[in-house]
């Protein structure tokens, strides 16, 4: 009724409300175009070259660092379901539950036959009383808990061995109820006395986190078990027994450059007898000896008894997935030195002939042709083209003289019959002081290849230092930064996997890449996290039994890959590099195939500001690039399996008039942009 108060006067309302909205929009219109012009004039300038080109960047710059830590490999990415199959854990029944109405004292037993087989020496002996599910039956947890998949096919086998009446085994994975969810039967097992192995395949008919595996007894008769096996069938590529696909997927979404492995601290191991020892790891999966994992015990706080290294993802699965998803395979050694946080054990300088022939036998695995015996046993895994490995690391975090006299061994070695392999060497497990000053000044002295860097620094250390290899020598040792994460808190204190830390990393990494005629690798660590199972944080990729999400700082190494050119160039404000001004870090390149100019800028304020990149030499650019964008008003933002895609980059078309691009860098923000050059 009163919306217009001139509503019943001849025609003119109308008009004079007309009237009001044009001076209105006037006013709007002088109004905007007025804060164009004063952010025009505020607008500070990036000068960008794109025919200066600074330095190539390599193929590999942008990798990942696999360490089986947080239930990575075993109860991760390797999708075997059972845990303590092979009943070698420290508890051999570890894992297992037995019930039966049936069962008497000394019905399920644990045999060792250690002369006849070392490597896997126990066994479970069954005797069966009955022939129902409630007479014996025996139920695995899994880790933390099977994942199932409805209408997935899963396949069970099992190594057996019996004698005399038949025993029928009866498998099932069951919610947590008890209710059976899918269900298979192994019948007419051989009763020749020898160990054969039985498999059958059955469907899930639900979907289920943390189902259990439940497998009973229709007798009477006695029966000899040894790795008892699940696994789904939708593995990666398909491959029986293989590696779980959603994991590997979010490694090759990255197309990472290289893939470092085994780890880590894991290459240490607590002590010598538990480091890792490549050569234990290849072969059939029932001679592979199980080792326990030195996070089992690391952390107080992050107790993991359970925690052991089946090797189901051994060398030859590293170097498959590697070469899977496209990247090099560097895996790294053990040097004759135990973790210097546990036991720092050593072995004796004149000891090390062994250690040393490991890393030349590795090599021969890996390339060496199918006529020698290394090669020959890739070749009977499968894989009879060579894995083209180009680099190996001697020793993980290790320090000290102790250190250095023990890699001049394996270097002169090595380097005498394969020159063709770059060696990486550790610089210790910081960045700075003392350790890292007499590793680093030793490696450049006698002309490392390459030197691994560790950083696991706050988020305001890595913006300190984003300008840290400005100044480092281009002529001598590459630096690869082999493990590096913006802590918020402190390992044991509740990291989080947030933007914050994200952005920090995203800035350093303007750092590593302007600099990449001296970095020429660099990884994240440690890569995953199961959420029932971790002892660290933060990670780059978090997963539980059916999921998987990334972090934000997921995405910004996968943005830093997939935007990798070829080449450094020119980034300068005010004729300066862009390290921490204003509150921005930026770095550049071009991509010599693909004939475009890549230019990345964080912002890590609060604020947002207006920059215009300012594109200098002799070339145009298209009408038509690509923005992408990382940011949140929040920098405690996080990622989780409710809300896998909180903190996600997103995509937008930009248009380009001329050769300045006008960029609104939004507050706490990754800015990427991408466009072709004429
Ligand atoms: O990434 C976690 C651990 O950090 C690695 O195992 C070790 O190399 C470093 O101390």
């Amino acid at each position: 009724m009163y919306s217009g108060i001139h509503a019943d006067i001849n025609g003119q309302p109308r008009n004079i409300t007309m009237r009001i909205k044009q001076i209105a929009y006037t006013i709007i219109a002088i109004l905007t175009l007025m804060q164009v012009k004063v952010m025009a004039q505020n607008m500070k300038t990036i000068d960008v070259n794109p025919d200066k080109l600074i330095a190539a960047i390599q193929l590999e710059m942008w990798g990942v660092f696999f360490e089986d830590i947080n239930m990575g490999a075993d109860g991760g990415i390797y999708a075997e379901l059972i845990k303590n199959r092979s009943f070698e854990f420290y508890k051999p029944l570890m894992g297992w539950k037995h019930k039966g109405d049936k069962y008497q004292e000394g019905d399920l037993l644990v045999l060792n036959r250690k002369d006849s087989k070392e490597k896997n020496p126990r066994y479970l002996r069954v005797t069966s009383r009955g022939s129902k599910r409630e007479d014996l039956n025996l139920t695995n947890e899994g880790f933390r808990g099977i994942g199932v998949k409805k209408g997935l096919t899963y396949d069970f086998s099992v190594f057996y061995k019996q004698r005399g009446p038949q025993v029928k085994i009866h498998v099932e994975l069951i919610d947590s109820t008890g209710k059976v969810i899918g269900a298979g039967e192994l019948n007419d097992l051989n009763n020749d006395n020898n160990w054969n192995k039985g498999s059958v395949s059955f469907k899930a008919d639900e979907t289920v986190l943390k189902a259990k595996f439940r497998m009973w007894f229709e007798g009477p008769g006695q029966i000899d078990l040894d790795m008892i096996s699940l696994f789904p069938q939708d593995t990666w590529k398909n491959r029986k027994g293989g590696l779980r696909a959603d994991m590997v997927q979010m490694l090759a979404d990255m197309k990472p450059g290289f893939v470092r492995f085994p780890g880590g601290c894991i290459v240490e191991g607590h002590d010598l007898s538990t480091r890792y020892q490549w050569k234990k790891t290849v072969g059939p999966l029932e001679d592979r000896e199980l080792v326990v994992n030195r996070w089992n015990t690391e952390f107080a706080h992050r107790l993991t008894p359970d925690y052991f290294q089946t090797f189901g993802l051994g060398f030859f699965e590293y170097f498959q997935m590697a070469e899977d998803i496209g990247a090099e395979a560097l895996p790294i050694l053990n040097c004759g030195m135990a973790c210097q946080y546990n036991t720092a054990e050593l072995v004796e300088l004149d000891d090390l002939g062994p250690y040393i022939q490991d890393a030349l036998d590795l090599i021969e695995f890996a390339n060496g042709s199918i006529e020698t015996p290394w090669g020959k046993v890739r070749a009977d895994m499968g894989h009879p083209e060579p894995f083209h490995l180009k680099k190996l690391g001697i020793g993980n975090e290790n320090w000290g003289p102790q250190y250095l006299e023990r890699l001049a061994l394996f270097t002169t070695a090595l380097k005498a019959k394969h020159p063709e392999i770059k060696l990486v060497a550790s610089s210790g497990t910081d960045p700075v002081g003392e350790r890292f000053d007499l590793l680093n000044n030793a490696l450049r002295k006698a002309n490392t290849d390459i030197i691994d860097e560790h950083y696991y620094r706050s988020p305001k250390w890595f913006l300190e230092n984003a300008n840290r290899y400005d100044n480092y020598d281009r002529s001598g040792s590459k630096v690869f930064a082999g493990e590096y994460a913006a802590h918020s808190a402190g390992v044991t204190k509740g990291n989080k996997s947030n933007l914050e830390c994200a952005l920090a990393e995203a800035a350093f990494m303007t750092g590593l890449e302007r600099n990449a005629a001296v970095v020429n690798m660099a990884s994240y660590a440690p890569l995953f996290a199961h959420a029932d199972g971790w002892q660290w944080t933060p990670d780059l990729i978090w997963v539980d039994n059916l999921n998987v999400y990334g972090t934000p700082s997921y995405y910004v190494q996968k943005l830093y890959s997939l935007n990798k050119g070829t080449n450094v160039i020119s980034i300068l404000a005010d004729n300066k590099v862009i390290s921490g001004q204003d509150s921005v870090y930026a770095s550049a390149v071009v991509d010599q195939a693909t004939k475009e100019m890549i230019v990345k800028v964080v912002n890590v304020s609060n604020e947002e500001k207006a920059y215009a990149i300012n594109v200098q030499g002799g070339k145009k650019l298209a009408a038509k690039g690509l923005l992408t964008i990382l940011n949140s008003a929040n920098l405690d933002a996080e990622n989780s399996f409710e809300n896998a895609i909180n903190i996600t980059p997103k995509e937008n078309k930009l248009s380009v008039k001329g050769n300045r691009i006008p960029l609104r860098l939004k507050p706490y923000s990754f800015t990427i942009v991408r466009v072709g050059l004429k």
